[in-house]
């Protein structure tokens, strides 16, 4: 079995399950109880925070756990929004965001709120210009990602946070569901306000997430309840969830440090695999592009015939990203870059994790050319 959709989700370390059921068995407790149970409980979850804010180089007050990208993403949007809107109700999007991203902020559009949404360019990128040229004096919030989902190109977040300082009544949220543990970030450096990270996309549980928020910024909450992470995300708190994702983020940055250059070449070798295939054309672009995430077309050939092709052979590729494949068969994102239907139609994307091999590569390659030539035995 070749697992090769790893954007999608990934599979639990082993580790990340076991200190999952042992926190859940030892440390059962709800936090806000008074007495030593409860305090165990807190105890634990406090040094789970910590040890996430010094892997990301933040304050542990700038942590709050969530369950995941999508919570995070609708947490700093709306909460944003309700928070600031009497400074103002515009928001500046890429036009290759995240559903919860892109959704969440057409929800708030129909509530009166102003969208400006930045086309990008053929490598799948917006220009920091581009972005900052559509700021104004009521915009509240940009939302960048990081790494997109579909075909792996990083954003200049960067570039974007150090021209929005000349803006502070716009705060600067990232979605960096798809590069943590993958692409390096720096969020101070790069002035962002708001980032949210996913736990099952780097071997952590699903129902796990991180949202960073920098100190000094209230949003309004989206929960009402018992204030629990400092009336962020009110509700009993997953104390073995965040323990878990401590330890999923510790484990899949030390793989960083040490298999990053592996996956680089494993990508790299999969590139040239596929540039020498009849009739594929790669969309994911050559340079500033994420090391996990490789995408391609073959027009004619419809994403979903390949995808169960591939299946066949037990290799598991998905056709646009996790969450609109099931949807819809059109990839948004190519149709952007490209302009170009056919490609749209049929693309498909590769998304490694750290333990994934060369010679997995090497068998992906041989039997996508086996089934593309018998498909195009079929064709003729
Ligand atoms: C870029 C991006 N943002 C957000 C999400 C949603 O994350 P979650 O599945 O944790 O809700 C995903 C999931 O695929 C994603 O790829």
């Amino acid at each position: 079995m070749i697992y090769f959709d790893n954007s999608a989700t990934t599979l639990p370390y082993k580790e990340v399950i076991d200190s999952f059921t042992q926190s859940s068995t030892k440390f059962f407790g709800n936090p806000s109880s008074l007495h030593g149970i409860g305090a165990s409980a807190e105890k634990l979850m406090s040094m789970a925070r910590k040890q996430i804010a010094s892997i990301l180089k933040v304050e542990e007050q700038e942590i709050y756990f969530t369950s995941g990208g999508t919570e995070g993403n609708n947490i700093s949007i709306k909460g944003t929004a309700l928070a600031f809107k009497q400074r103002g109700k515009h928001i500046v999007i890429s036009g290759v965001e995240h559903a919860s991203v892109k959704e969440a902020c057409k929800q708030l559009r129909d509530e009166g709120f102003e969208l400006t949404i930045i086309p990008v360019g053929p490598e799948g990128r917006v220009s920091a210009e581009d972005v900052v040229g559509a700021l104004r004096d009521d915009t509240i919030l940009v939302s960048i990602m990081h790494v997109n989902n579909e075909v792996g190109s990083i954003q200049p977040i960067e570039e974007i946070g150090t021209e929005l300082k000349r803006f502070p009544k716009a705060l600067f949220h990232v979605d960096n569901v798809q590069g943590i543990t993958k692409v390096p970030l720096d969020f101070k450096k790069a002035g962002i306000d708001l980032c949210s990270m996913s736990g099952h996309k780097f071997h952590g549980l699903k129902g796990t997430g991180i949202l960073y928020i920098r100190e000094g910024i209230a949003l309004s909450p989206l929960f009402s309840g018992g204030s629990q992470e400092r009336r962020v995300r009110s509700g009993t708190e997953n104390v073995a969830g965040a323990v878990s994702l401590a330890k999923a983020l510790r484990l899949s940055t030390e793989r960083m440090a040490s298999d990053l250059a592996k996956m680089s070449q494993i990508q790299q070798y999969l590139r040239e695999g596929l540039n020498r295939l009849e009739g594929v054309v790669v969309n994911t672009p050559a340079h500033l592009a994420a090391p996990h995430i490789l995408n391609f077309s073959v027009p004619g050939v419809k994403s979903e015939v390949l995808v169960h092709a591939l299946e066949e052979k037990e290799i598991y590729v998905s056709t646009t990203s996790a969450c609109s494949s099931k949807k819809k068969a059109v990839s948004d994102t190519i149709l952007m870059m490209t302009g170009d239907e056919a490609l749209a139609a049929s693309s498909i994307r590769v998304s490694l994790s750290y333990d994934n091999t060369i010679q997995q590569a090497e068998t992906f390659i041989r039997s996508l050319k086996d089934i593309l030539e018998k498909l195009q035995e079929v064709m003729r």
